[in-house]
């Protein structure tokens, strides 16, 4: 695995293997199974894997946890080389943005300013921004990102069809832990204790899910017993709901669509999200 640090260098080195069908991962770092599935996947759909890592402090308000996101450098290059990934690409802000990023992409406001862009304002520009920008850098045929962060996955598919940019966006299972747990960087802000407590909030999805295979379903309802259940449990939720997969808007129980159901809420300190597709 070959690491590059600045935009030249990556580009210099990509321009010799235009003949590549080449694959992007977007990360943060913090790299867990469920990346190192993505990167797998790139492997199988491509000849050069190109995975990313840069905490993009674009898409954190202020209060949110930039500074101490998790950073484990040595950790990530190690894994990133034994999971298939040929270019590691890790450039600093000066380099992604040397001056302020004024230019941002601004996604539909009817899919990125709800559940999560409802709580996080300006989550998806600054997704957005830094996706597109590093598809500009590296100018891949297909990008891999995972369905843990359904929203997001969404909101990138739709970008990538009103610009007609020519890559194929792929997603990768939601990897768990025995217990249910969503594997994803911020687990490991957890205690112990509250560790144990994190699978409440998969199976409050998995308990909704299936209170909405009722042949009469109330969906208001449903969500709004799945907050209070929370609640009575000790958590902080933004929000459990049933969305369709298609746009992710209130569903009508008549027309009976793929649905999702998507929750985002705090434990402690720590807010993890979650969902599942029925
Ligand atoms: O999902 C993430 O880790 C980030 O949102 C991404 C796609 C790498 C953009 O910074």
């Amino acid at each position: 695995m070959v690491i590059f640090y600045t935009i030249a260098e990556l580009r210099a080195y990509l321009s010799e293997r235009k003949n590549l069908k080449r694959s992007l991962v977007p990360t943060m770092g913090n790299l867990h199974a469920g990346h190192l599935a993505l990167m797998k996947q790139a492997k199988a759909n491509s000849e050069l894997v190109v995975a990313t890592i840069f905490v993009n402090r674009l898409q954190f308000l202020p209060h949110e946890d930039f500074d101490s996101y998790p950073r484990t450098w040595d950790d990530d290059v190690e894994a990133l080389s034994h999971a298939g990934c040929d270019v590691l690409f890790a450039p600093n802000e000066a380099e992604l943005y040397p001056e302020p990023q004024t230019y941002k992409v601004l996604p539909d406001a009817k899919m990125a300013d709800i559940l999560e862009g409802e709580f996080r304002p300006g989550f998806f520009t600054g997704v957005c921004t830094v996706v597109v920008k590093l598809f500009q850098i590296v100018q891949p045929d297909v990008a891999v990102f995972g369905k843990k962060d359904y929203q997001q996955l969404a909101v990138i598919r739709a970008m990538v069809r009103q610009f007609a940019l020519p890559i194929d966006i792929l997603a990768g299972e939601t990897l768990r832990a025995d217990d249910g747990l969503a594997l994803s960087s911020r687990n490991r802000y957890l205690s112990a204790d509250e560790r144990q407590q994190a699978t409440v909030l998969s199976q409050t999805l998995r308990a909704m899910a299936d209170a909405a295979q009722a042949p009469s379903v109330d969906v208001k309802k449903i969500e709004a017993d799945a907050l209070q259940a929370m609640r009575d449990k000790g958590w902080q939720p933004d929000y459990l709901t049933i969305r369709t997969q298609q746009g992710l808007q209130a569903i009508d129980p008549l027309t009976r669509q793929p649905w999702v159901v998507l929750g985002a809420a705090k434990l402690g300190k720590t807010r993890l999200i979650d969902n599942l597709e029925f």
